[in-house]
């Protein structure tokens, strides 16, 4: 493609010359006197500073060595002179002599600045000159390039006239081929790949994957990242990964949250979180950072503390690296349920709970809730992802989140109503800031909001072709380690991870699992933690029974009542989206 192109803007421009051949063999050699004249003004400007320069050294050298031997001479001579012979010395001429040193000093001085400020002058301009006679000499290159065609054009003139007219429309001629040929050409291969992946009818590859970046819970410059992804619009889909930097994870994948659950009001109460949100410019990121009472938050925390979580390789790290990928909409195949904006008031009972029906009658490829607040003044929207579980609950907890879930034809939406039952704690959409890095979200309003509903059909996002495994379930939960995939890229394929109801109201939904541990106690609390490998291996950490925990943990004053479980009788569910090659 490249060589083609270059053959054409070539081709384009032998035509112009062979229309005006004469008038631009003129113009060039003028140019090309005018460069010579230039170039050897400036060779002999060179010249000249030069040398001027190095005079101006000269002279400041001797100005120097003059000027430490007069004040040599005449200090030293005069107060050996007044000391040894006083006599022969009057005053007069003492004093005299000084003045005129003092002023001869003064004048070096001003001398040798001025000499100072010339030089830099003139490294200036002789940097300037050097930027001159490198353009110059580039245009001479163009130059040596046109008289090439230019000779060319001279064989041509030798024929007769009619010869040189059919030479010229073949041009044109060919010209015009190899551009139609090129467009068609380019449109064929558009065309060709763009049906082999409406075929393969797949999730793409994320438009936007970070690098690993580090960060750090209580610290007030690493705790906070705000990553650019120039998408110009809201993504479809963010994906936030978290790495360990060390420790028995290393190597495993946790997920970032997206809501603030816990805060940092009890001393021995580790919660843990990498909370993400995003508008059409940046995914940011946030994590725990100590605002009044104790830096007890973690970037990373599987729970181990007060035995709240059941599992292995426990960990609770103050570091660990982020990575996000963000799905444009052009990423995705077009939703089948692309819901409007519905309202979310923590403030209103009768928006605390909403169920949408998608229809497709069967469990979906992947559903994404988004909810968007906005700040007070109204010129910043943040979007959030919600979670799939409602944590623990007590008296000034600052908590929330927006808790959904779906099954084969609904989306259940969930958040807290603020008069429910426990009037002292603090409830919000997004979650809480007490506890948290909070900078990037003070003017947010977290009171209320609206969340949208994005669902694909399976078979849209799921490759026929490719005969991998999509989606796994496994019932016995009693375990803390699960392989249901093989091999995948984490970099660009999509895994995601739900507790599915067994019983109860909520029978047969899928609630998302968590990144973290960011219960506090204490209370009954719920969330399935998660981590995974690029194996296809999980590892998972659940809520311990023994002490109120719960699986799926839908409390009270979420939904304002409606559809709210605790339950453990549940199953594991994974489903893993891997994308294609197409972009
Ligand atoms: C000035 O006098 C002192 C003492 O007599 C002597 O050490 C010194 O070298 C003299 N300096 C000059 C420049 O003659
Ligand atoms: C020389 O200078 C000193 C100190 O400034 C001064 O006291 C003295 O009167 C001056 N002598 C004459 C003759 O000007
Ligand atoms: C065909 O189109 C694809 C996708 O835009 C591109 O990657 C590829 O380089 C094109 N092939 C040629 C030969 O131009
Ligand atoms: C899902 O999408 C596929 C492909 O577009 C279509 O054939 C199928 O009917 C859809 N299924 C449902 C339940 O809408
Ligand atoms: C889970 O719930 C299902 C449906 O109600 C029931 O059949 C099953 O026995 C329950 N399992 C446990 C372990 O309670």
């Amino acid at each position: 493609m490249m060589e083609s192109l270059r053959l054409i803007f070539m081709l384009s421009f032998v035509t112009f010359l062979v229309k005006g051949d004469m008038d631009v063999a003129k113009t060039i050699g003028r140019l090309q006197l005018a460069h010579e004249l230039m170039r050897r003004d400036i060779s002999n400007f060179d010249k000249l500073w030069i040398s001027l320069m190095i005079k101006l050294d000269n002279l400041e050298t001797e100005l120097e060595i003059i000027e430490k031997n007069k004040v040599y001479n005449i200090v030293n001579g005069n107060t050996n002179a007044s000391l040894s012979s006083h006599e022969k010395l009057n005053d007069n001429l003492h004093n005299t002599t000084m003045a005129t040193v003092h002023l001869l000093l003064k004048g070096f001085k001003d001398e040798k600045l001025k000499v100072k400020s010339l030089n830099k002058l003139l490294q200036n301009s002789l940097r300037d000159i050097e930027g001159l006679t490198k353009r110059i000499s580039d245009h001479d290159g163009q130059f040596t390039d046109l008289r090439a065609h230019m000779s060319l054009l001279d064989e041509f003139k030798d024929k007769d006239e009619q010869f040189n007219e059919n030479i010229r429309k073949d041009f044109a001629d060919l010209v015009k081929s190899n551009y139609d040929l090129s467009q068609d050409f380019t449109i064929l291969n558009k065309t060709l790949y763009a049906n082999n992946c409406e075929n393969e009818n797949t999730l793409r590859k994320p438009t936007f994957v970070s690098e690993w970046i580090l960060i750090r819970s209580q610290d007030q410059k690493f705790g906070q990242k705000t990553i650019p992804h120039g998408l110009g619009e809201i993504p479809y889909k963010v994906d936030v990964q978290v790495r360990p930097t060390f420790g028995s994870n290393s190597g495993w994948i946790f997920s970032g949250d997206s809501a603030m659950q816990s805060d940092d009001d009890l001393k021995d109460e580790v919660y843990g979180g990498v909370v993400y949100f995003y508008d059409s410019s940046n995914i940011y990121i946030i994590t725990p950072l100590k605002t009044n009472n104790f830096a007890v938050g973690r970037v990373l925390n599987t729970g181990e503390n007060k035995n709240r979580r059941l599992g292995n390789n426990h960990q609770a790290s103050n570091e660990a690296y982020v990575r996000v990928k963000v799905w444009s909409p052009v990423d995705f195949p077009k939703p089948d349920i692309e819901s409007e904006w519905f309202p979310l008031d923590t403030d209103n009972p009768s928006r605390a709970y909403h169920e949408l029906t998608h229809g497709l009658n069967e469990y979906p490829g992947l559903v994404n809730v988004q909810t968007r607040s906005t700040s007070k003044n109204g010129e910043n929207v943040v979007i959030f992802e919600g979670v799939g579980t409602s944590t623990s609950y007590r008296e000034w907890l600052n908590y929330g989140g927006v808790v959904h879930a779906f099954d084969k034809n609904y989306v259940r939406v969930w958040v807290a109503h603020h008069d429910a039952y426990l009037s002292n704690s603090i409830i919000s959409i997004l979650g809480g800031l007490d506890g948290w890095n909070r900078q990037l979200l003070n003017d947010i309003d977290r009171s209320k909001g609206q969340f949208r509903v994005l669902v694909w059909n399976r078979s849209k996002l799921v490759s026929s072709r490719r005969n991998s495994k999509f989606e796994q379930i496994e019932e016995n939960v009693n375990f803390p380690e699960w392989s249901p995939f093989d091999k995948f890229s984490p970099e660009t394929d999509l895994l995601s991870f739900y507790v599915q109801a067994n019983d109860g109201l909520n029978k047969g939904f899928r609630f998302p699992g968590s990144g973290n541990s960011q219960s506090t106690g204490p209370s009954s609390f719920g969330g399935v933690m998660y981590a995974y490998n690029s194996n296809g291996d999980i590892r998972i950490w659940r809520p311990n029974p023994s002490i109120d925990g719960y699986m799926i943990h839908v409390y009270e004053p979420f939904g304002n009542g409606n559809n709210h479980q605790r339950s453990n009788n549940a199953s594991f569910v994974s489903t893993l989206l891997r994308t294609n090659e197409c972009n």
